[in-house]
């Protein structure tokens, strides 16, 4: 299948607050150096958010995984759970039309499509309300013929019933996922043959269609405050949680709430709009060499900068665990050439350089920069850099 971003293409994607908190939370899960672990979730969560995907949400979750915007790219291309196009604002369809369900009606539900919402795929209907494609099994050949509407499976689906399906959608409502010829999961049509006992004391419907029921976001689009921030490992105190914005570096963090993280998380993004760009037109203007140092913003103090490498070299910053060539360039930009410079940087100038790293946000203090920047300094190697120079990182 060809799968191409959209021709038209919106300016600028950002994350709601809450959304971009729980994305905080979810790079947190990784260890330093692999938060592109976090795509799929990230990506996922500004479809929710969205709809679809669009150019600027897919470079925006690059940039907050420090990936090359191809890699991310890449992901979204490959996946045909993401929507590369407006789809319909109510519901996609998603029919499956792999071996089971084509023998058993899938065809059917593809004319269903055709006659209720357009006559091609990703076309939308009249109302702007639906659209709809064929994609291949999505494993749940038990239950064929099926359709993915939304994020939640309709499973047994007849042509008669499907139809019923849109129609109720169309009408505001969600008929309950999971199977829709009576049966409860997989089982026979004519009933338990084994396993009898646990047919009794079990929930109204199966696991799947159940917790559908329960979150009530089959087709919602996600604003992330639907539930609260759940992010159990940073209670745990896992070592790669970043901090939150209220711990200071070099202090041991406290355990904090879902809410606070989520409150904590929220308040940086706050502070970040408040912001403005940093000067690099100014720095480029000035001697190499030659320090200059700016107006405090509030939120933190600049820190001092050079317009040019020292004796025209620079560290190679991107020793420093965290920082990648996208980063370094950022630095470069800021007049941050030199391990010896980060290494200097006080609380409040870690705060100002956390805020003024465009797409990288809360990096400094993260990743500790500033420890692994003293070391560097002082000829030492960190365990990262270590194994920079082995060449087991890239
Ligand atoms: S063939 Fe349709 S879900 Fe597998």
């Amino acid at each position: 299948m060809l799968r191409r971003l959209h021709h038209e293409q919106p300016a600028s994607f950002a994350f709601t607050p809450a959304n971009e908190a729980w994305a905080e939370a979810q790079i947190s899960k990784y260890p330093e150096g692999r938060q592109a672990s976090a795509i799929i979730p990230l990506l996922w969560r500004a479809q929710e958010q969205e709809g679809w995907l669009s150019r600027p949400a897919i470079e925006h979750v690059a940039e907050r995984l420090g990936m090359d915007y191809i890699r991310a790219l890449e992901v979204a291309t490959f996946y045909f759970m993401f929507q590369l196009q407006p789809v319909g604002s109510v519901a996609h369809f998603q029919i499956c039309g792999t071996l089971s369900c084509m023998i058993c009606g899938a065809e059917d539900l593809i004319d269903v499509c055709k006659e209720k919402i357009a006559p091609k795929p990703f076309e939308l209907s009249a109302d702007g309300k639906f659209s709809w494609e064929e994609v291949e099994c999505l494993g749940a050949c038990a239950n064929a013929p099926m359709a993915q509407i939304g994020k939640d499976y309709y499973e047994d689906l007849t042509a008669e019933r499907f139809a019923e399906i849109i129609d109720e959608m169309a009408a505001g409502k969600v008929p309950v996922p999971g199977p829709q010829n009576g049966r409860y999961a997989a089982e026979p049509k004519s009933g338990l043959t084994s396993l009898t006992e646990f047919e009794s004391g079990r929930a109204q419907y199966n696991a799947s269609a159940q917790a559908a029921v329960d979150l009530g976001d089959t087709i919602k689009r996600i604003e992330g405050s639907e539930v609260p921030l759940a992010a159990p490992w940073r209670e745990r105190g896992a070592n790669h949680a970043p901090a939150p914005s209220s711990v200071k570096l070099n202090e041991t963090p406290v355990p904090v709430t879902e809410r606070a993280a989520m409150a904590a998380a929220e308040k940086a993004t706050e502070l970040a709009k408040a912001e403005q760009k940093p000067e690099e037109a100014k720095a480029k203007a000035e001697e190499p060499g030659k320090a200059r140092t700016e107006a405090a913003p509030a939120g933190g103090r600049r820190p001092e900068a050079l317009a040019a490498p020292r004796a025209g070299k620079a560290d190679d910053l991107k020793r420093i665990k965290g920082i990648g060539p996208k980063l370094e360039k950022l630095c470069h930009a800021l007049g941050f050439y030199h391990f010896d410079q980060i290494a200097a940087w006080t609380e409040e100038e870690v705060s100002w350089v956390d805020q003024n790293l465009e797409g990288f946000k809360g990096r400094v203090s993260r990743d500790n920069w500033v420890e692994q920047a003293r070391l560097l300094a002082e000829g030492k190697e960190t365990e990262f850099s270590t194994r920079v120079k082995k060449g087991e990182v890239y």
